[in-house]
This record gives structure tokens, sequence and C-alpha cells, in this order.
């Protein structure tokens, strides 16, 4: 069969070939292809476990990503190093300064989803706010991220963060709770958790779940509905969330799934410029509850307890794909509550900002 090609078509073939060929040669100069190949083996691995869809239109590179921090669980900590990283990696960072006001009406849901939405990408969001709820609104699903702790930790942290501020001092503590008497600054915690004042009882003890509930009122009642939701949230729009006991290993997966935001993010975190900023954090003058004020406090927390160690289970399972190694530190739910040594050690370790949360939400 004679072939007749005319030499129109053959110059077309050879320029979409020389196009072909160029883009391809484009593609892994700019360090494309292996990285794409290990993200899109991630998401495969996250399918078949059925851990239920994430967002594919996110697939290799997310360039919109919330980080809808939980109070005191590392979130400056977080936020700081995302300011060093900006320059670097060239993407938009909103660090939202309202701290006091996690839950929305409709409208104003609407409207932050709609500011978010339109920040040129890629970018990083960044506000305590419980999980905002997207497709509700017919936009785009962003890709989620958090870290939580040890729920009674998160407590004392916050605790004596209320009354006494951090490294900044003294005088600190006036701007952030300026309404607050001597009598309530001054609280003893074990009375406060054994009279049961309402600081240190449900709901407000039901704090870490929220964030991850959404922002339905049912969310706010400490019971199983909401730590189910909480759950599966946690499954279906949440990348990665970390527990701050293993900070490091949340920094380096985070490094390996948003390449585009933290790569480099473990040289920062470990260098000494970053040592001199980081070491301002530390909320100051922690006292721990004596054992029976624990125990109580711990069966208050049952939920949110329940939350963390699925959590933890999750953030296991992670590690354990990317390859790193499992779990460094010997796990300790309950353990923390019982070994005060322990705790003690806990609360001198990493510790961070924040927030009149309590003052708005009462
Ligand atoms: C909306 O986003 C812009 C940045 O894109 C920010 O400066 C502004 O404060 C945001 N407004 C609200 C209400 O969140
Ligand atoms: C989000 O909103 C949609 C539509 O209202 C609803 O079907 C879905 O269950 C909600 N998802 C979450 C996680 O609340
Ligand atoms: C951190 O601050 C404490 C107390 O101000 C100080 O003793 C310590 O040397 C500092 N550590 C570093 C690494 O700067
Ligand atoms: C939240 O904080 C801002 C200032 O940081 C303050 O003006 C506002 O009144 C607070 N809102 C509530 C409800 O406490």
């Amino acid at each position: 069969i004679p072939l007749r090609v005319s030499r129109r078509d053959l110059v077309f073939c050879l320029t979409a070939l020389l196009i072909f060929c160029l883009g391809s040669v484009f593609y892994q100069l700019n360090g494309g292809a292996p990285k794409v190949l290990l993200d899109v083996g991630y998401y495969l691995g996250r399918f078949a476990d059925g851990h239920g869809p994430l967002a594919p239109r996110a697939l290799p590179f997310p360039s919109q990503v919330v980080y809808n921090r939980v109070g005191k669980c590392g979130s400056r900590t977080i936020v700081l190093l995302l300011r060093m990283l900006v320059d670097r990696h060239r993407f938009t960072l909103i660090s939202s300064d309202i701290h006091n006001k996690t839950r929305l009406t409709k409208r104003e849901q609407e409207n932050l989803i709609r500011n978010i939405s339109t920040t040129p990408q890629p970018f990083l969001y960044t506000r305590h706010v419980h999980f905002l709820n997207f497709s509700r609104f017919r936009t785009d699903e962003p890709v989620h991220i958090n870290i939580i702790r040890d729920p009674i930790n998160r407590f004392l942290s916050n605790y004596f963060f209320r009354r006494f501020g951090d490294w900044r001092g003294e005088e600190n503590h006036v701007v952030r709770t300026p309404g607050m008497k001597d009598d309530e600054r001054y609280l003893d915690m074990n009375t406060c958790i054994l009279e049961s004042y309402p600081e240190c009882s449900n709901p407000r003890l039901f704090y870490i779940i929220p964030y991850f509930c959404g922002q339905h009122p049912q969310c706010r009642e400490p019971g199983l509905w909401a730590l189910e939701t909480a759950k599966q949230n946690v499954l279906d729009h949440y990348l990665l969330v970390g527990v701050l006991e293993e900070l490091e290993d949340v920094l380096l997966l985070l490094e390996r799934l948003l390449p585009h935001f933290f790569s480099d993010v473990v040289n920062i975190y470990k260098s000494p410029e970053y040592r001199k900023l980081g070491n301002m954090t530390g909320t100051v003058r922690k006292q721990i509850p004596n054992l029976e004020a624990l125990q109580v406090l711990y069966e208050r927390m049952e939920y949110e307890y329940k939350f963390y160690n699925f959590v933890k289970a999750q953030f296991h399972l992670t590690k354990r794909k990317i390859g790193l190694r499992s779990d460094p530190k010997p796990s300790r739910p309950y353990s923390s509550v019982l070994q005060r040594k322990d705790l003690q050690e806990e609360l001198e370790e990493e510790d961070t900002e924040d927030s009149l949360e309590w003052t708005e939400q009462t």
C-alpha cells in the first residue's frame, strides 16, 4: 500500500513531536516527575486503604492549603517557620490575627470562604477557626492540615497562658486577659477541677474536636456524634494531622507532602537562628494538678482522648507509608496523666501562643 503523506502533514507531525519532547525535557528539568510519582503513589495508597477520596484536583501539587490551627498545640511555632519559608518558596501566607472567634454564622462562613479561595495561589491560610465546609458553598476544596497534642497538656498550657502569658513577661497578660480578677488569676487548679468550675468542666473541656467537626452547633456538644464527624473529616479532608509530641516528624511529613510550602523546614527548625526565636514561645508558671484532679480531668475528656488517640494512630500510619520509622517514643495516652515526671518534662517542651479563645466562647 503506498503511503501518501503530504509535506504539510509531515511538518505538522514533526512539530508536534518536537513540542512534546521539549515539554517533557522542560518538565523533568523542573524536577517534576519523580516527586509527582511519589505523590501519586501516596494518594493511591490512601485510596486503596479505603480512607475516602482526597480532592483529586489537588493532585500532584496542592496549591490551596488551610491550616485551621488549634490553640496551644504548637501553632505559633509553625507560623514562625512559615514566615521564614514564605520568601524562599514564594507562596502567599495569610495568618489571620483573629484569635478569639472560632465559630461563625452562615454569612460569615460564606464570606471567609470566599475570601480564602480568592487569595492568589499557591496560598496557605491559617486561623483559629473550626472546620469550614467549602463544598457547602460550592467552592474548590482546599487541602487541610493541623496539629494537636495530648488534651490534658493542652488544657494545662492554656490554663497558665491565660493567666500568666508567656516569656514576654507579666505585663503581657494584662493585654490578653484584661478583665481577669485576681481571684480568677490565682485560682488553684485543683480547686478549679475538683469543684467543677466552668473553666475546668464540659463543655469547655470539649475543645479539640470542634476544630475538626465543623460549624454545626452539635459539633460543640461533647458526644459521639461530634467525635465521629470529626474523625470522618480527618479522613476525608485532612492531608495531615500531626501530634505536637512528635513535632520533628510532623515537619518532615509536611516537607514530603507539601514540598512547595515546607521543603527545608526541618533544617530551619534545627538552625540556631530559629532556636533563638523559638525559645520565646514557652508559657510560664506551670503547676501540675494532683493525681485526683488529673483523674477527674481525664474522665471529663473522654471524647477528646478518643479523638487524640485516633489522630495519633493515623499519624503513625502515614509515617509508615512514607517510610519514616514509627513511634520513636513509647506512646503514652493515659500514662502521661499518671507519670507526673513525664508530664513535667513535656510541659517544659515546646509551647505556644494564643488566645482569648475562651473570653468569647463562654
Ligand atoms: C480577606 O483577605 C485579605 C487578603 O487577601 C485580607 O487582608 C483581609 O483581611 C481578609 N478579610 C477578611 C474579612 O478575612
Ligand atoms: C458539607 O456540606 C454539604 C452540603 O451542605 C453536606 O452534604 C456535607 O455533609 C457537609 N460536610 C461536612 C463534613 O460537614
Ligand atoms: C532560652 O531561654 C532561656 C530563658 O530565658 C535561657 O536560659 C536559654 O539559654 C535560652 N536557650 C537558647 C537556646 O537560647
Ligand atoms: C476579640 O478580640 C478583639 C481584639 O483582639 C476584640 O476587639 C474583640 O472584642 C474580641 N471579641 C470578643 C467577642 O471577645
